[in-house]
């Protein structure tokens, strides 16, 4: 292996080191040289790369090894029912106020940010189907996990933990929820179900953002992340997860995160043993009455504090810098901003409106299925992205989200198809040429996002 002092004063060594703080925007590697020393050499001996130019030059060429770097630099420290009182909050006051305000869509969206192997995900699923599941029947509930690292994305998709992952878990849930396989406990299928994993980096990719699938949530999550940022790319993430939104909706971050001065746009609400942030809307004011400290929670406090671990950056392809793609249509631009602001029934009239005139246009076809994607009307969203795709045979985004959407549908099979679709449609584009559509989306990153697809599926990329 190589030693760590010849790095250190490697003259390409602070560069590498900027590189992995603007990837991940875990500026937490900062002061931690030696850590991220160790790190590097032992990536650079794994490809047999000497001196960090050398292995500049590897990462920037080698999508791959970026994402096997990043996987070494993220910490991944998470367990089911972590830190249960914000669980209990969510529980006893959050959920009954979600739900009764959206019990006339009868929709219920959530996102963890920085999911790491998905125990938060499914600690929501759980709890949303064991304390609401009466009345959540026939809503649709999208639960959505998102991380930087693929290795944990994964291991999330599987579903599959060792009994360590259950610290803090009451025995019940453990045997009520997962299946023995070996000494690991699956998840069983209903509560799987409800919840999904894609990749997405909070400090490089836009949101919010329809196309991301990251849009309209009534409650985001970002737990035990933020901590490896820089204060200044934290102030810059609070407001776009304000954004991200519904009016009325909830942010939970982790018990010892920023400074409550980032949350001046928030309604700051205090639990027991829990502080969360909702979203300002003047209707949406739950009752004071209704925040009184909760009765005592029947889920068991943790069996023990949070270990305190070495917390390990992220990296992940470094997306290329490109305008956004801008069509000179304002209905369309808005038709966007509300879909990306979840105002969903307003975009839907938006839609119903731009298609009496624009009945050709793919994008509105395709924007409309996007939403409709949202709201749950799965046969909408089908028929529009197939509609969008039979105006215009080119429309790679619409490819992509028919791909995904018969992923979620387990239709492999048609999955694969579109998928290839995709790759054969960008096989003259340049790697930095923007999607149509895409927003910021670069030809070299989508055709890396189909491609991780496609291993997933097992399937030839040819
Ligand atoms: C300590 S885990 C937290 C897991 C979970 N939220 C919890 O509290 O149990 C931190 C997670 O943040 C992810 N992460 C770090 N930088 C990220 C970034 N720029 N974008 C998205 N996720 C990131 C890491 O990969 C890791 O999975």
């Amino acid at each position: 292996m190589i030693e760590i002092s010849p790095l250190l004063s490697d003259p390409y060594f602070s560069r590498l080191k900027s590189l992995v703080i603007e990837v991940t925007g875990m500026a937490f590697y900062a002061d931690k040289d030696n850590d991220l020393a160790l790190i590097v050499s032992d990536r650079m001996s794994q490809c047999g790369v000497k001196g960090c130019a050398l292995y500049l030059e590897r990462l920037q060429a080698d999508k791959g090894e970026m994402e096997a770097l990043v996987a070494e630099l993220t910490i991944g420290e998470t367990y089911f029912f972590r830190h249960m009182e914000q669980f209990q909050a969510l529980r006893q006051v959050v959920l009954p106020d979600i739900l009764e305000r959206n019990a006339g869509t009868r929709r219920l969206r959530i996102w963890s940010a920085g999911c790491a192997t998905g125990p938060e995900p499914y600690t929501l699923a759980i709890m949303l189907k064991r304390e609401f599941g009466a009345r959540i029947e026939g809503w649709h509930v999208s639960i959505l996990g998102t991380d930087i690292n693929q290795k944990f994305l994964t291991r999330a998709r599987e579903g599959r933990y060792d009994h360590w992952a259950f610290r803090a878990t009451p025995e019940q849930i453990l045997r009520e929820c997962f299946e023995p396989v070996g000494k690991q406990w699956q998840i069983k299928p209903e509560y799987k179900s409800l919840v999904s994993f894609q990749y997405h980096n909070l400090t490089q990719n836009r949101f919010p953002s329809i196309v991301d699938n990251i849009a309209g949530f009534d409650i985001i999550i970002c737990r035990n992340v933020v901590i490896y940022f820089s204060p200044e790319t934290v102030a810059d993430l609070v407001p776009r997860f304000h954004d991200t939104l519904v009016e009325g909706g909830w942010l939970v971050m982790g018990h010892a995160e920023p400074s409550m001065d980032l949350f001046r746009q928030f309604r700051t609400v205090t639990f027991p043993g829990a502080v969360l942030f909702q979203r300002q809307d003047a209707s949406a004011f739950v009752e004071p009455a209704r925040l009184a400290p909760a009765p005592l929670p029947p889920m068991p406090l943790p069996a023990r504090p949070t270990p305190v671990r070495r917390p390990l950056p992220v990296t992940k392809p470094q997306p290329v810098a490109v305008p956004a793609a801008t069509l000179d249509n304002p209905p369309l631009d808005h038709l966007r901003t509300l879909a990306d602001q979840g105002r969903w029934d307003e975009a839907l009239a938006a839609c119903d409106q731009l298609l009496r005139h624009e009945v050709l246009d793919w994008r509105v076809h395709y924007l409309h299925a996007l939403i409709q994607e949202q709201v749950g009307d799965a046969e909408a969203c089908e028929a529009g992205l197939r509609r969008a795709i039979y105006l215009e045979r080119r429309a790679v985004m619409a490819h992509y989200h028919l791909g995904l959407f018969l992923l979620r549908k387990d239709d492999a099979d048609g999955a694969r198809r579109s998928f290839r679709n995709v790759l054969t449609l960008l096989v003259d584009q340049p790697e930095d040429s923007v999607v149509d559509e895409g927003e910021t989306l670069t030809a070299g990153q989508m055709r890396e996002t189909v491609a991780m697809h496609m291993k997933l599926l097992g399937g030839s990329q040819a």
